[in-house]
């Protein structure tokens, strides 16, 4: 079994480099699909779910290039295949991108339901409205997710989403592009991933307006040609390491970022006593100091990103008094809290509220990565815990990290990926 060894305790000071943004990625790959042409993508992240969109893809008749470490070229000239493959489609929550993609481009999809980090309750109900509103027929039925147009082509609507959803917006934005007429999406998200996949889909020729603000408009197109793009830095690997330098102490000059997309981070950490400073594409960051107490409460973009509410909350374990840290957008998100009792954290969970009185230093412990960005706060945590953290369940930590552990190792921190025995075999041979 492979697993992190963190020995906490060591400053970090150096430089790190951000890669693309998964969130932007998963769904910018998928929009290829409607492409008659060649894409080619570049700052594409090497992670697992990247991998795994690109299998699928493969699978549906893809001819997919790389050019170099992060470029690739993506040619969905001749997909043969419109069945997504169940064991491919369920191990990615990005695999509902395909359904708008392919009724987009075909009329025709049938996708397993999408799995990703287990959160609590994640419905698709406003994806599927979307597509009922363009004239899709839409069924569930034996874990997939079945939608054809009976004359072949999506007619533009008006969508008003019940909640601010990430998923259904970009999902909506695929469909429309090339529907005929105009959609139009209210209470739409406003996330930078959401602006990305816009600029994307705008620069293969679809005609997009307002991403980035609550009200997006589609005016369908009839075909998309090739071209060149290049995806954003990711906001959220961005913000990880800087509760990184926060929790372990140190300076850090982190690359490859657009500054604004940080602010509602930022703003946190500095009310926590880091230092931040902005530069036109990176951060410095640097905490010597002791860290104060902070409310913090996760919202749709500009609040505070609930992809960021782990990785703080294991700050916030060792800052001054008492902070109260609420969950605006999951059902069910403390999922991790028992692992850092283990480090000897002070956390008290009532339904969407953690109570958390700092303490003034944790203790490394063996963890378990229960999903991905809980799995990247146990990391933030073991950096400044005393003695060793173990995590296992780090699979979940790739499939959004490139080189976590060579970008932290190449800052001073004492990371590194260890294999044990695998314990189930073990206990089947005892
Ligand atoms: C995306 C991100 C995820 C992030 C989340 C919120 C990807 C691959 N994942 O997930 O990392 O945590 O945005 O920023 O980009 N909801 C419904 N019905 C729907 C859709 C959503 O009730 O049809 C609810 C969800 O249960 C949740 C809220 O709306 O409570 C927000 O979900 P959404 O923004 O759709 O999250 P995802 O797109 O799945």
């Amino acid at each position: 079994m492979t697993k992190y060894q963190i020995r906490g305790g060591n400053p970090l000071h150096g430089e790190i480099e951000i890669s693309g943004a998964k969130n932007a990625a998963v769904a910018i790959i998928p929009a290829a699909l409607m492409v008659e042409g060649v894409c080619r993508i570049e700052n594409v992240p090497q992670i697992s779910d990247v991998t795994l969109i690109l299998q699928i893809l493969r699978e549906l008749g893809a001819n997919v290039r790389m050019v170099n470490r992060s470029t690739m070229d993506v040619d969905c000239s001749h997909i043969m295949n419109r069945r997504v493959p169940y064991d491919l489609a369920r191990r990615i929550r990005a695999s509902y991108y395909l359904v708008g993609a392919l009724l987009g481009r075909f009329g025709w999809a049938e996708v397993p339901l999408p799995g990703g980090c287990d959160l609590g309750g994640r419905p698709v109900d406003q994806h599927i409205k979307g597509f009922v509103t363009m004239g899709a027929e839409v069924e569930v039925r034996n874990g997939l997710i079945c939608a054809r147009v009976p004359d072949g082509r999506l007619s533009g609507g008006q969508i008003y989403l019940d909640m601010v959803s990430v998923g259904a917006t970009m999902n909506i934005m695929l469909a429309g592009t090339l529907a005929h007429g105009m959609t139009v999406i209210e209470n739409a998200a406003k996330e930078p991933h959401i602006v990305d996949l816009a600029n994307f889909l705008n620069s293969m020729g679809a005609n997009i307006m307002g991403a980035g603000t609550d009200v997006i408009k589609i005016r369908g197109v009839d075909h998309l040609r090739g071209g060149t793009y290049s995806i954003i830095p990711d906001q959220i690997e961005a913000g990880t390491y800087m509760t990184a330098v926060a929790s372990a102490g140190g300076e850090v000059l982190i690359r490859n970022v657009i500054p604004k997309h940080l602010d509602c981070i930022s703003a946190k950490l500095i009310e926590m006593g880091v230092d931040i400073e902005e530069h036109d594409d990176a951060v410095l960051v640097r905490r010597y100091g002791p860290l104060n107490r902070v409310n913090v409460k996760t919202m749709p973009y500009p609040g505070f990103p609930t992809d960021m509410q782990p990785q703080i909350a294991a700050v916030l374990c060792q800052a001054r008094g008492t902070s109260v840290l609420t969950e605006g957008v999951w059902e069910n998100r403390y999922r991790y809290v028992d692992e850092f009792r283990r480090m000897g954290a002070h956390i008290q969970v009532d339904g969407k509220v953690a109570v958390i009185e700092g303490t003034r230093f944790l203790t490394g412990a063996p963890l378990h990565a229960c999903d991905l960005r809980a799995g990247a706060a146990m990391v933030v945590a073991g950096l400044s815990a005393q003695g060793v953290t173990i995590i296992d369940g780090i699979h979940h930590i790739e499939r959004g990290y490139e080189m976590l552990v060579e970008k932290l190792a190449a800052v001073g921190a004492d990371i590194r990926i260890i294999n044990t025995p695998d314990e189930d075999s073990q206990s089947q041979v005892g």
